[in-house]
């Protein structure tokens, strides 16, 4: 009996052997698809190719693709666990070729792998065909020898297939399997076809139409080929099984469910086993694929997923979390086929984890609360919508959940009610914001997050998604349309780009949409909304759209690495100061970095140093930088450094990096840098490749303020100063080793210099050199020297002065210094006068006649300056006349 894998296998060698390229499973999150919740069928990842917007290096391939069925139109959760072939994730394996092979190849491979390598009988297969589609009826004619009674046509949809309102499209021709006249059922297109008797098993679309969002149907530029064929169907059918949870790969997941549980597989649990093994696998590749539990959008739709299979372990009787512990066989199973799944194995675990024993926090007084609901009510009657809304609410029971609880109990929730309890709920936020005072240009997000809900973030996997334009805004109002040259503010229903939030900047980069194009300069938020602020650079953009975004690479990955590496310099700075240091504010910019922490001090030379280093040190390391999703509570019991003062809800985004112990990937008590973190990060620490620390300085009171650099940019820094001191090594005619020994040598020798100028300066000028001779005069009986000194500067006065007096023997000295500026004046009066002659009432009086004013000093020696030397004249005759009036 062939396994899953074995079939799997057998599916894409086929393929290859008839010149297909195996290509990998795309992401379950699409890239390309503005309007699809989850990947839900293999041509997704080639819708452009069938339109021809893009090509590839080939055009056949094979693939099995990764799909989720579960939120938006085709959701199947309510069903999975009850039904033979429900599922919330499968399998499908196709075949595709792109203008290459059409009709009258795919149904000879198709029938050909069917009938040979997976040795179907031929008498138990049938097939439809679209009414209109002669030619496909006539293949199946000559290829499969069918008679005309099972060769069925069908007018409806069932056989034209759409990826969605818009896209690639055609008629298609599906293969079922006659599972015999014990089953009951009829033919497709019959009044019985939903019996269990005549099973689809592959659907080949003949593509050849685009569906347009006006109604038009055109002929596509070439005609190609799509089919989907469902793992776990063809693999029971092999197996000999009518039920895909018979199949050896399920059963191998209800089995560890089973022993997880200590609870008969088959026995009263059996529905609980299924619901488990089924939402094992949906939740484990969504997280491989980067979804994280939250409150919105993909997020959410994993939430729900996870608390089914989580509520029903609990009714298995788990005392403790199960889910986890399910997960190394699910990757037994199936991690060789898809190795991220492997790869992703700790996340998974660690993600059901912390989520299972979060909600079975409240999930036994959530079930309590129902249960006494139920039993207030008559047999039979719903459940009241706000009792439902309370579960939701209070308990995180999604509805799904409730609803998948009193289905068991043979009862519905009257969802009117819960809807209402819902819009009541959001009416009481309005009210609350209308009153917070914002201003009313905001006005617009609020009405905007209240009728489309949040943006779903997509960008910490991906740069480039597609998005559906939700409004165009422009000076607080929605416009329908917006012109080349025309600013606009545009919301999407998802975004790769970051909007400005923690520091960090928001993304620039490009939308396109039909054939505009409009440069995207910033992105705030508001309400929870991504609002892409630009100007339409080229044609038109109308809400409704689908557009393309992309992020600027550069921009946004520099931004990263001062992010990341804010993130190390934190910790240093914690461990190099002190447990006080906690984050005051910080940006994260394209070219720089800035953190503002408490300290109360500046960073000394050697702290700076140390700190630096040790930056540096994590980034050679090169972790892994690790997110996860948890409570404040968890977080801050790992020792995540928290914001001072901020509020958070019930969950956080903790983003871990670096090694304590160096040796790889170590648990979180060995984790270096552990913070609670929405913002986008390097993948690896060595991605920030450099960090230099320009400085630190006094932000505001006990508040320090660190600059650096990262990457490009502070290799651009480093390279501006090797540069810097080379010249100033080659000006010096010294190597750049030399240079401090240099330039302390030169500095010592000029103040040597400065000296004996000085020196020289008063002894040219004792000795009569000044601009005039050295001249004692007697007036009113006090000898007196005064003069004008050029070349002299005011400081050296009181030490000339001092001389002069030494000269004088007794009586005064007036030195002017004609220093090209202000002039400057100093007097002195010998001690044996200065009972009756005071320096100070000198130096008042010339000062006064240049202009001056004031002058200080003590009896014996004072200074003073004046405005102007024209007056020194002057200024001798003040002084003179107060000697001869004495
Ligand atoms: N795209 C086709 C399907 O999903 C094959 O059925």
């Amino acid at each position: 009996m062939p396994s899953l894998n074995d079939i799997r296998s057998t599916f894409l060698n086929y393929f290859q052997r008839n010149g297909h390229r195996i290509v990998d499973s795309s992401p379950l999150v699409p890239r390309n698809d503005p309007t699809l919740m989850f990947t839900n069928s293999g041509m997704v990842q080639f819708k452009n190719c069938f339109t021809g917007a893009e090509t590839r290096d080939y055009s056949r391939a094979t693939t099995s693709q990764k799909c989720v069925r579960a939120g938006g139109k085709h959701n199947d959760l309510d069903n999975v666990g009850y039904t033979a072939r429900h599922h919330t994730f499968f399998e499908m394996l196709g075949n595709f070729s792109f203008g290459d092979y059409f009709k009258s190849d795919a149904i000879p491979f198709a029938w050909e792998l069917l009938t040979r390598d997976f040795d179907i009988p031929k008498d138990r297969l049938l097939v439809t065909v679209y009414h209109t589609d002669d030619e496909a009826a006539d293949i199946w004619k000559k290829v499969a020898g069918l008679s005309d009674d099972r060769i069925i046509r069908i007018a409806t949809d069932d056989n034209f297939w759409r990826m969605g309102p818009t896209g690639p499209c055609g008629p298609c021709t599906e293969i079922f399997f006659d599972h015999g006249d014990k089953i009951w059922g009829g033919p497709p297109g019959s009044a019985d076809e939903d019996g269990d008797r005549f099973i689809e098993i592959w659907n080949l679309v003949f593509m050849q139409n685009e569906q347009f969002a006006d109604g038009r149907l055109e002929p596509l530029p070439m005609q190609s080929i799509d089919t989907g064929m469902g793992l776990e169907r063809i693999g029971a059918l092999l197996q000999g099984k009518h039920d895909n949870y018979d199949t050896d790969l399920m059963r191998a997941l209800i089995e560890a469910s089973a022993h997880a549980t200590s609870q008969d597989p088959d026995g009263p649990g059996r529905i609980h086993h299924r619901v488990i093994a089924d939402h094992l696998r949906s939740t484990s590749f969504l997280i491989a694929d980067g979804v994280m539990p939250s409150n919105e959008g993909r997020g959410y739709v994993l939430r729900r997923i996870m608390r089914r299979a989580m509520r029903h372990a609990h009714q298995l009787g788990a005392q403790d979390p199960v889910m986890h512990r399910l997960v190394p066989a699910l990757v037994r199973q199936m991690g060789s086929a898809y190795p991220e799944l492997s790869r992703a194995q700790a996340l998974i675990e660690e993600t059901l984890r912390l989520e299972e024993t979060r909600f079975r926090q409240t999930l036994d007084r959530g079930l309590k609360l129902l249960d006494d609901e139920l039993s207030g009510l008559p047999e039979g009657a719903e459940l009241p919508g706000a009792a439902a809304f309370k579960l939701y609410d209070t308990y995180g029971f999604p509805l799904d959940l409730t609803q998948d609880a009193l289905r068991e109990k043979g009862r519905s929730v009257d969802t009117d009610g819960f809807d209402a309890a819902m819009a009541e709920q959001k009416a009481k936020a309005r009210a609350s914001w209308a009153g917070s005072g914002e201003t009313s240009d905001a006005a617009i997000w609020f009405d905007l997050a209240e009728a489309e809900g949040a943006t779903e973030f997509l960008g910490y996997d991906t740069e480039t998604a597609e998005g559906q334009i939700l409004a165009l805004v422009r000076d607080g109002a929605e416009i329908a349309a917006a012109k080349a040259g025309e600013p606009v503010q545009i919301v999407l229903n998802q975004t790769p780009f970051y909007a400005e939030s923690g520091g960090q900047l928001g993304d620039a980069g490009l939308l396109r949409s039909g054939s505009a194009v409009v440069r995207i300069t910033d992105t705030k938020k508001s309400q929870g909304l991504h609002i892409h602020i630009g100007e339409v650079v080229e044609g038109e953009i109308t809400k409704g759209q689908g557009a393309a975004l992309s992020v600027d690479h550069d921009r946004r990955s520099a931004i990263r690495a001062n992010h990341s590496a804010t993130h190390l310099l934190h910790e240093a700075l914690r461990r190099a100061l002190g447990d006080h240091v906690a984050q005051r504010g910080s940006l994260n910019a394209p070219d720089r970095l800035r953190f503002d922490f408490s300290h109360s001090q500046g960073l000394s030379a050697a702290e700076l140093v140390q700190v630096e280093a040790e930056v540096n040190e994590f980034i050679r390391q090169n972790s892994v930088v690790d997110t996860r999703i948890m409570t404040p509570d968890e977080a801050r019991a790992l020792g995540a450094q928290a914001l001072f003062g901020e509020k958070y809800g019930h969950e956080v985004r903790v983003v871990s990096m670096g090694m304590l112990d160096g040796s790889g990937k170590g648990t979180d008590g060995q984790t270096y840098s552990l913070e609670l973190c929405g913002g986008t990060h390097v993948a690896r620490t060595g991605q920030i490749g450099i960090f230099v620390l320009l400085g630190d300085s006094a932000s505001s009171a006990g508040v320090r303020r660190i600059e650096a650099l990262t990457g490009e940019g502070a290799l651009a820094h480093v390279k501006a100063q090797t540069r810097q001191l080379q010249e100033v090594a080659a000006v010096l005619k010294v190597t750049p080793d030399e240079l401090a020994g240099r330039a302390k040598a030169l500095l010592d020798e000029r103040r040597k210099l400065e000296n004996e100028v000085a020196q020289l300066r008063r002894e040219l000028a004792m000795s009569g050199g000044g601009a005039a001779g050295v001249e004692i005069r007697e007036i009113g009986g006090v000898k007196l020297i005064a003069q004008v000194m050029t070349g002299v500067a005011g400081k050296d006065l009181p030490g000339l002065v001092d001389e002069m007096k030494a000269r004088v023997g007794s009586g005064a000295v007036l030195l002017i210094a004609d220093t090209g500026a202000k002039p400057a004046v100093a007097a002195g009066v010998t001690p044996d006068l200065t009972d009756t002659l005071s320096a100070v009432t000198l130096v008042r009086a010339a000062a006064e006649a240049m202009g001056g004013k004031g002058g200080g000093g003590r009896p014996d020696m004072a200074q003073a300056g004046g405005a102007d030397i024209a007056g020194a004249e002057a200024a001798i005759a003040a002084v003179e006349a107060i000697l001869g009036g004495k």
